[in-house]
């Protein structure tokens, strides 16, 4: 029989842009796996709705106070994942004051014993630069732009294709061009590239490199 020794926690780093597909292969993984998994972009998107409730998305000093004070057991994924919201979850994201404070709390998530799925874009990188597990999912802006334009419009948000491919490249190049922990792909993640795979071959791909991760 095993030791409970030599079970090693499977910890799994999901990064990726926004749309490319990271935050459905991160759920579809953590039910494979039966593990725990966060969406960490729904931090930052419940940050910035609190800034815009107080109409203080400026004010860098209230979005530090809003992060520190943010629990995560009442978010509400339902009513965070508008366009407007996102964007300003891409602003506040961008302050190192929100990271720092945002910070303890995911890796507390990540060191969960059994081990937790955990989704972003600085996880490889920042969050969880130890796990046996990473994955960088991407697709191209138009691809991406496609797929969030058909989300939104799913949710009955009045918006064009056009619209949201400039949202899309807008936000991409916040969050690669922040100077703290800015969207990259850590050095030992695996690149999935979701722009030519519907959902069941993207979650067979991802499934298989983050099985060939764990055994390695
Ligand atoms: O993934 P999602 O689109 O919900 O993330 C919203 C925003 O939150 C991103 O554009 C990014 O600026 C920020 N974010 C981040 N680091 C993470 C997760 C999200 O900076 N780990």
């Amino acid at each position: 029989m095993n030791s409970p020794l030599l079970i090693h926690p499977k910890r799994i780093a999901i990064d990726g842009p926004a749309a490319s597909g990271k935050g459905t292969l991160a759920r579809r993984l953590a039910l494979h796996f039966s593990l725990p998994h966060l969406d960490t972009g729904l931090l930052y998107r419940a940050v910035g709705a609190q800034c815009l409730e107080r109409g203080a998305l400026e004010d860098e000093a209230a979005s530090v106070e809003i992060a520190r004070a943010l629990d995560i057991s009442h978010l509400n994924p339902e009513a965070l994942r508008s366009a407007g919201i996102g964007e300003a979850a891409s602003v506040v994201a961008a302050r190192p004051g929100v990271r720092t404070a945002l910070l303890e709390l995911q890796r507390h998530f990540a060191a969960q014993p059994g081990g937790a799925v955990l989704d972003g874009r600085d996880i490889g990188t920042v969050i969880c630069p130890d796990a046996p597990a990473k994955l960088f999912v991407t697709a191209t802006p138009e691809v991406r732009a496609q797929r969030r334009f058909s989300e939104l419009e799913g949710r009955g948000e009045i918006t064009s294709l056009e619209t949201v491919l400039a949202d899309i490249r807008k936000r991409d190049a916040r969050d690669s061009g922040r100077s703290d922990a800015p969207l990259a792909m850590a050095e030992d993640a695996a690149l999935l590239d979701t722009s030519n795979l519907g959902i069941e071959a993207a979650f067979a791909a991802a499934l298989s490199l983050v099985e060939q991760a764990l055994r390695a």
